[in-house]
């Protein structure tokens, strides 16, 4: 017997035994991997790097000799995506087990906000500006599915987008860089936990690497053109921020940039990603999105196509077969050095090894743990907690909210009052099962007294043309004290190709509400949504309006905990709400212009507005309101004047105004006046959130530093620049309260 082939036994025998390899209590875990990788052929190597979804069960009499079958017990699948639960985990990793190397499999799945227990939309939790509740959701996620052996979600979704029209802003942190950051860390840190290796944590992937969020008209998948300096300065920040947290993976994205397909793209994988961020976990495509180089024009053929993205970075080939196919040939003729395959293997191998899975393959697939955890009461109470912190208040004139839980009747009307489905967001078609979703209808039942009447009528559905249940609608609200109204999107309208070039509510919803109008009853319009829809006459109209995206699974009984006051709304948008499509991409943080449109925002000639239309926004970033209010004064800096190593102290005192508790989220916008190249408007530049009783002041503290200030210049250097700042503090970006200028020397 050779050297080699005994090794290889004893590896072979020690993990059968449930151990791992014979020296592995002294080896670091690269030494590990190094110890596995030599004994691995090429195509055992390309194996790792290889995942394929499953479709339907492959452990079934049926399928014993399926050709994914048989790949799998030839170690020629590294990962698959969509086997989740802890007994299908176990048995398809038991397959990989019977592989000659028995290396263990790692199971992704798209566990977006929540498993079971299904939270708020991203965008929607991103509205709460929570960033330890954000946290804790994806805590709980990670908890769910790894209990049911899932080892891998690929979320985060950190893409920055400035375009509604996009139907994956529902997955996102909306437009903004620096929350987007700050929202990239926590979900990641929610996701992982105390560290891989934990029971309770699965590895994040940071997607989609990069620049997704700027397809061209708003079109999922399309072209992404973009400068160095945008890509620098606004859209790759959230992508570092995931990586500096730690973000065991990262995708890469369907769109080209400027030209070049992010998933054959050196300079994003291997210059930026791989070269000077020195990241050091491994890079998976896109679904299918090695072999779509094809369509792009990019690459002739397959075997072009693992050659353009083995070479420029990406690790693993979700799905397109590509890398099975084509990469052993490449090796052999010499186009792809076999140091390339060991690269991507070795971050691959890694990741097992942090996982703990050649320990114990079956750690994550414990039916017990699932049990337990899967649809925990305890969960479903901070996705409760979650889905109150994510309502935006827009409108409350005459504080018709919060209603009086001695209202005798109130009419409930609009196709999606008693839905469940929809409350779960675009992530669960087809899974998870909308069995314990708290419709709006269920979570209002459970709230009034017994002597509230509340009468339904469904009005219209979403995206209907008929106004035949117009009348029924109406009658209700003719015998009802007050109105509420619930409409927006059905699941399917935002999400992954999602696009829509009409943003407006759907179908005959907004004749609905103005028929309900009409009969001089007092409305409440809930708007449940993926992204930022259009309504204006609603939003001129109507005195209530409360955004309430897709909550999840207890969206019910989070709306009726707000329309009752039993929590005061405390959301603010994390996107820019456009008056209409045409303003598309619109945002708060836009660069001035040389003939700025006019400040009282009228519609303007020869200006950078609109002839047509105010440039201003219907609701504005930040924008939110509560049953409270806050004043903001005494604002006061340490300095005016600093030097580079300095920085400011800004305090100010928040006092709460009002007759309700209340959160507030006070925002730090700065402005450089004057800069090598043209600054923005106001940029987001800190800011926190506070709870206060009626009455109460609290200071209000935050610090300036060169940090704050710099920027990538023309040259793309990151730094500051001398010159005047205006600081800015507020309630939304169009809501500033305190403003004062300081000098960097
Ligand atoms: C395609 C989506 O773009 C990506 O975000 C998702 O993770 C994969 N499909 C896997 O489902």
């Amino acid at each position: 017997m050779t050297k080699r082939s005994f090794i290889a036994l004893c590896f072979t025998a020690c993990i059968t035994a449930g151990t791992h390899d014979v020296f592995a209590q002294k080896k670091t875990i690269d030494q590990r991997v190094d110890s596995v990788l030599k004994l691995m052929t090429l195509d055992e190597k390309i194996g790792q790097l290889n995942q394929y979804s499953s479709k339907e069960e492959v452990t079934g009499p049926e399928s014993d000799k399926s050709s994914l079958l048989l790949e799998i017990k030839a170690g020629k699948v590294g990962s698959m995506l969509n086997v989740r639960g802890a007994d299908r985990t176990r048995r398809t990793q038991e397959l990989a087990l019977q592989s000659r190397l028995k290396i263990p499999m790692l199971f992704g799945q798209d566990v977006i906000h929540g498993y079971k227990v299904t939270f708020p939309i991203p965008l929607a939790e991103v509205a709460s500006w929570d960033l330890q509740a954000i946290e804790q959701g994806s805590r709980v996620a990670a908890i769910e599915a790894a209990a049911a052996g899932i080892h891998w979600t690929f979320a985060p979704m950190v893409d920055l987008s400035r375009d509604p029209r996009w139907g994956r802003v529902m997955e996102g942190a909306g437009e903004d860089t620096y929350l987007g950051s700050l929202v990239a860390k926590a979900r990641v840190k929610g996701f992982q936990g105390k560290g891989l290796g934990n029971t309770d944590a699965v590895m994040a992937c940071a997607k989609h690497f990069a620049a997704y969020g700027a397809a061209v008209g708003g079109r999922d998948y399309n072209s992404v053109d973009m400068s160095e300096r945008t890509l620098w300065e606004w859209y790759l920040p959230p992508f570092k921020a995931a990586a500096e947290a730690g973000a065991a993976t990262f995708m890469n994205s369907f769109n080209d940039m400027n030209g070049v397909p992010a998933t054959g793209n050196a300079y994003l994988q291997r210059d930026i990603l791989k070269g000077k961020w020195k990241y050091t976990g491994f890079v998976v495509s896109d679904w299918g999105s090695i072999g779509e180089m094809v369509n792009h024009g990019f690459v002739k053929d397959k075997y072009e196509a693992a050659l353009s993205a083995i070479t420029a970075g990406s690790d693993m080939d979700m799905e397109s077969r590509s890398y099975t196919a084509n990469l052993a040939k490449l090796v052999k003729e010499g186009k792809v050095p076999v140091a390339l395959i060991d690269d991507a293997v070795k971050r691959i191998l890694r990741k097992k090894f942090e996982l703990g899975l050649f320990d114990d393959p079956f750690r994550f697939s414990n039916t017990q743990r699932e049990t337990e955890m899967v649809g925990n009461a305890q969960h479903r109470a901070i996705a409760k907690d979650m889905a109150k912190k994510s309502i935006v208040l827009l409108k409350n004139n005459n504080s018709l909210l919060p209603l009086s839980k001695t209202t005798k009747t109130i009419a409930v009307v609009g196709p999606l009052v008693k839905s469940e489905d929809d409350m779960l967001g675009f992530w669960s078609v087809g899974w998870p099962d909308n069995s314990d979703v708290v419709s709006q209808w269920e979570g209002l039942q459970n709230k009034v007294s017994n002597n509230t009447r509340l009468v339904y009528a469904k009005g219209c559905e979403v995206s209907d043309t008929s106004h035949a249940g117009f009348a029924e609608a109406i009658a209700a609200a003719q015998s009802a004290d007050v109105v509420i109204v619930s409409v927006g999107e059905r699941r399917e309208m935002s999400g992954e190709a999602k696009s829509r070039a009409n943003i407006h509510l759907p179908g005959v919803q907004e004749e609905l509400i103005q028929a309900l109008h009409a009969t001089g009853k007092p409305l409440v319009v809930l708007v449940n949504a993926g992204r930022p829809l259009v309504f204006n006459w609603t939003a001129d109209n109507v005195p209530a309006i409360a955004y309430t995206w897709w909550l999840g699974s207890e969206a019910g009984n989070a709306i009726a905990d707000v329309l009752f006051g039993d929590y005061n709304p405390s959301g603010k948008l994390p996107m820019t709400f456009p008056r209409t499509e045409g303003q598309i991409p619109i945002y708060y943080n836009y660069l001035n212009t040389g003939r700025p449109a006019p400040d009282d925002d009228k519609p303007s000639n020869y200006r950078s507005g609109y002839i047509d239309l105010q440039k201003s926004p219907k609701f504005a970033f930040g924008y939110g309101l509560s049953y409270t209010t806050f004043d903001y004064s005494d604002l006061q800096l340490s300095k005016t004047t600093i030097g580079s190593n300095d920085s400011i102290i800004v305090t100010f005192k928040l006092t709460n105004s009002g007759k309700y508790a209340g959160e507030e989220v006070v925002q730090l916008y700065l402005r450089d006046e004057v800069a090598s190249v043209v600054r923005p408007v106001k940029e987001l530049k800190d800011f926190t959130k506070l709870l206060l009783l009626p009455g109460e002041s609290k200071t209000v503290r935050f610090v300036i530093n060169k940090e704050k200030l710099s920027f990538y210049n023309a040259q793309l250097k990151w730094g500051a620049e001398p010159g005047r700042f205006n600081l800015m503090i507020g309630s939304a970006s169009n809501d500033i309260r305190l403003k004062n200028k300081f000098e960097l020397k």
